[in-house]
């Protein structure tokens, strides 16, 4: 794992903007994996402050919650279009699990052969959950697994519960990408920032199980950790 050591999120989600913008238009041909949340929000601004144009047309998302409506301000699916494609101009297409072509039963295994058929992805945005969760594969997921459906944690529920104006409306359930399909883009640029997500880090690094997602992604030979932290 390559390790990029930084002094705030702010200088390295800059970093992760050019690391991205340089790794991407490298392989026009291929997709890229994007991730939603506060820390890939300074990433988009980023990009889009640098002017950066998508060569790339096709981008995949992390996850997204089950069920949700695409027009809804929480879906990651929405969030992508407002933070991604509408700044940077993008004319491409984001696919999301569970919406749009991969709604319904089979939705979870489209969206694996979308992946097969136009990846591998050149490079592949993550964050860590304050649980270590990556995506929402939750702690105790299959290294082994594939995109699917999943109940989310109530770690889960209880921080993200805060983005949602009406709390019983904040679906229980998502469909995530697994942490085998993640593996599969050829660059991992993993962000992670703050005091809070320092055990988290610490935990997958240095006593990898089950219980850190993290661990699946560690023998990656294009794992670059971008963080603040010492752990
Ligand atoms: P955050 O989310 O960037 O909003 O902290 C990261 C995650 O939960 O994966």
């Amino acid at each position: 794992m390559k390790i990029h050591r930084v002094k705030s999120a702010g200088q390295g989600q800059a970093l992760a903007a050019e690391l991205f913008a340089g790794i991407s238009d490298e392989s026009p041909d291929c997709p890229v994996g994007l991730a939603t949340g506060g820390t890939m929000s300074g990433v988009y601004s980023a990009l889009a402050t640098n002017g950066f144009r998508p060569k790339f047309s096709d981008a995949f998302a992390l996850d997204e919650y089950q069920g949700i409506s695409p027009a809804s301000e929480n879906s990651y699916g929405n969030e992508l279009t407002r933070k991604f494609t509408e700044p940077l101009n993008f004319q491409g297409k984001i696919h999301v699990p569970g919406q749009g072509d991969y709604a319904g039963e089979q939705g979870p295994e489209e969206f694996e052969q979308a992946i097969t058929k136009l990846g591998p992805l050149s490079v592949q945005l993550l964050g860590i959950g304050v649980n270590g969760h990556i995506a929402f594969n939750e702690p105790g997921s299959s290294f082994n697994s594939k995109t699917r459906v999943v109940k989310l944690h109530q770690e889960t529920i209880k921080s993200n519960l805060v983005y949602f104006d009406d709390p019983a409306s904040m679906p229980t359930k998502a469909v995530t990408q697994g942490l085998s399909t993640i593996k599969q883009a050829s660059k991992l640029l993993l962000l992670v920032f703050g005091e809070a997500k320092a055990f988290a880090l610490s935990k997958a690094i240095n006593n990898p199980d089950e219980s850190t997602p993290l661990a699946a992604l560690l023998d990656h030979p294009g794992l670059e950790l971008i963080t603040d932290l010492n752990y």
